[in-house]
């Protein structure tokens, strides 16, 4: 059967570079279902589909149900610094927005989407047959709500947090790096911020801790320790 690890936590708390690490070192597949609830907010944005708006919210449960999301991971030859991890390419209908769904823009309203039962309803089951197919050995999945709700069968269970100012200084960094667009500190923080308390507060599968979910905090722990405390759960 498949191996499972959920990964959960709030924004920017180090989950997607865990992820790719932990799939990388055990070959397993990595799912990122943030990308997924990006890629949806991404076309509703395309289409100037005008967000908390009632009228419109049909429209974007319409493209949650009828748009191909998929993924394929591609190893950097020669690897950027010492990371030589697979990178992880998002498809929205056949076109890379990798780049695209990165975006400020994206990041203020993919909450608003991802509160909508019926798109969680459309990515749980996208998620759940990423997760089953029978070519794989086994799946790291991020996101909100994976050990609850999407994978609440998951061998190991993780919930990565970090103060807050940690988190906001880390995307601030990663942000700059790709130079996509200006980036200012204390916009991403109040982003993080108010995405964190949407997570949290909406009614279908919010922001939780997992009860059988270890909790390991990126404030004090390296990556290659998180990284190491996880393939060590893997192997009990
Ligand atoms: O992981 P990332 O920060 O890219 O996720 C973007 C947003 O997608 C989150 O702030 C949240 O609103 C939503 N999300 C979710 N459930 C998940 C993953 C992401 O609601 N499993």
């Amino acid at each position: 059967s498949i191996f499972k690890i959920a990964i959960d936590g709030p924004a920017a708390s180090g989950k997607s570079t865990t992820a790719r690490h932990v799939a990388h070192r055990l070959g397993f597949t990595y799912i990122d279902s943030g990308a997924m609830y990006r890629a949806i907010t991404l076309k509703a944005l395309r289409r100037n589909i005008q967000f908390e708006s009632p009228s419109e919210m049909p429209h974007i449960i319409n493209l949650a149900n009828t748009s191909k999301i998929h993924f394929a991971t591609t190893t950097p030859i020669g690897g950027s610094g010492n990371d030589n991890t697979p990178q992880t390419i998002v498809y929205l209908d056949d076109e890379d927005v990798s780049a695209d769904i990165r975006t400020m823009n994206v990041s203020r309203n993919v909450s608003f989407v991802a509160a909508l039962p019926e798109v969680r309803k459309a990515m749980l089951a996208k998620q759940r047959r990423y997760a089953n197919s029978t070519d794989i050995d086994g799946v790291v999945m991020d996101g909100r709500d994976i050990g609850t709700a999407v994978l609440p069968d998951a061998q190991v269970k993780i919930f990565l947090t970090a103060i807050t100012n940690v988190r906001a200084m880390r995307r601030y960094e990663q942000l700059k790096k790709k130079e996509k667009e200006l980036v200012v500190y204390e916009e991403i923080l109040r982003d993080i911020e108010k995405r964190d308390k949407a997570d949290l507060e909406r009614k279908v599968s919010p922001l939780r801790k997992a009860i059988d979910a270890v909790v390991l905090d990126t404030t004090t722990l390296s990556l290659s320790e998180i990284v190491g405390k996880i393939i060590e759960m893997t192997n009990n």
